[in-house]
């Protein structure tokens, strides 16, 4: 169990549990863990990478680390190789006081945030990257998005080997990019532990994300439409109706875009460990129903495991 934290900038000596640290370099986080090994071997890190602009479902991260580790890292990084050209890298929400007011709360030992070039020293263009294989990122997410998937795992890669966490949490709204973590560690015998961590939702069922804020009042009425459409997909592929994929889709696909606004990118039936696309949904293996839509600039990303 932790206890509440106290804030403290200088990075060193490690401090007793409870006492929150801030490093800013890769330096500041070796010297943390060399501390923590010495002192408390044996003890488990628990890291969950974010982006900062908190909100419930990164608390929800921290609290399954908090519960499972004996320590919690949390890294606030906008990490520029995983934003494409005219993507929103320079409006991404940067909170950092209050992402740090949060940590805090939460018993949290260890925030890094690094500024780009401490990760980056070299430049972007001469960067080695971690190229996740094609058939889990040329499509869905990676299709809109090129070289989304393999920032992401450069980075996650890269913060890894700074950590050197013994388990490392993601939620599962951001379901591509899992299954991309998944497979880099098995990949790469990265040795951590995966550990991921249902979405969390608003009451009336949507996936909460830092996105969330660029909606307005109308959009974020319309929005909870998502899930409700991934639910309904459900319902037809395994209800008493049990519809072909296509049939299923093409229906929730007219209904949100028609009556709610939407801008589909994509909705697809696959199978929940390889990504692979599913004509038909069987019944003896978990499925997983992916969305991406936007509503007017905002673009939202959904799933639902069944
Ligand atoms: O999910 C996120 O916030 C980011 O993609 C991650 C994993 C922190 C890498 O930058």
């Amino acid at each position: 169990m932790k206890i509440s934290s106290k804030l403290s900038e200088e990075v060193g000596e490690v401090g007793e549990v409870g006492e929150i640290r801030i490093a800013r370099s890769k330096r500041d986080v070796r010297s943390w863990y060399d501390s923590i090994r010495s002192r408390f071997p044996g003890s488990v890190i628990g890291f969950v990478p974010t982006m900062g602009a908190l909100h419930k479902g990164h608390e929800t991260l921290i609290e399954a680390a908090s519960s499972r580790c004996d320590r919690v890292v949390v890294s606030i990084f906008v990490n520029p190789t995983q934003f494409g050209p005219g993507e929103d890298l320079d409006k991404y929400p940067r909170t950092f006081e209050a992402d740090l007011e949060i940590c805090k709360r939460h018993g949290v030992d260890l925030v890094f945030s690094p500024e780009p070039k401490e990760l980056y020293q070299s430049g972007i263009e001469a960067l080695t990257f971690v190229e996740p294989p094609r058939e889990l990122v040329e499509r869905l997410c990676g299709l809109s998005r090129p070289g989304h998937f393999r920032g992401v795992a450069t980075v996650v890669a890269k913060l890894f080997n700074i950590v050197r966490p013994d388990k490392a949490f993601f939620g599962e709204k951001d379901f591509q990019q899992l299954q991309v973590v998944k497979r880099m560690v098995r990949d790469l015998d990265i040795p951590v532990e995966i550990v991921s961590v249902p979405t969390v939702r608003d009451r009336d069922g949507l996936a909460l994300s830092s996105r969330n804020a660029y909606l307005s009042k109308e959009q974020r009425e319309i929005a909870p439409r998502l899930q409700a459409g991934l639910v309904r997909i459900a319902e037809l592929l395994r209800g008493q109706k049990r519809l072909a994929v296509s049939e299923a889709i093409d229906l929730v696909r007219a209904d949100l875009s028609e009556n709610g606004g939407f801008n589909i990118d994509y909705l697809e039936v696959c199978d929940c460990d390889t990504l692979e696309p599913l004509a038909e949904a069987p019944k003896d293996r978990k499925i997983v129903i992916l969305i991406a839509a936007k509503l007017g600039t905002v673009r939202l990303i959904d799933n639902l495991v069944v």
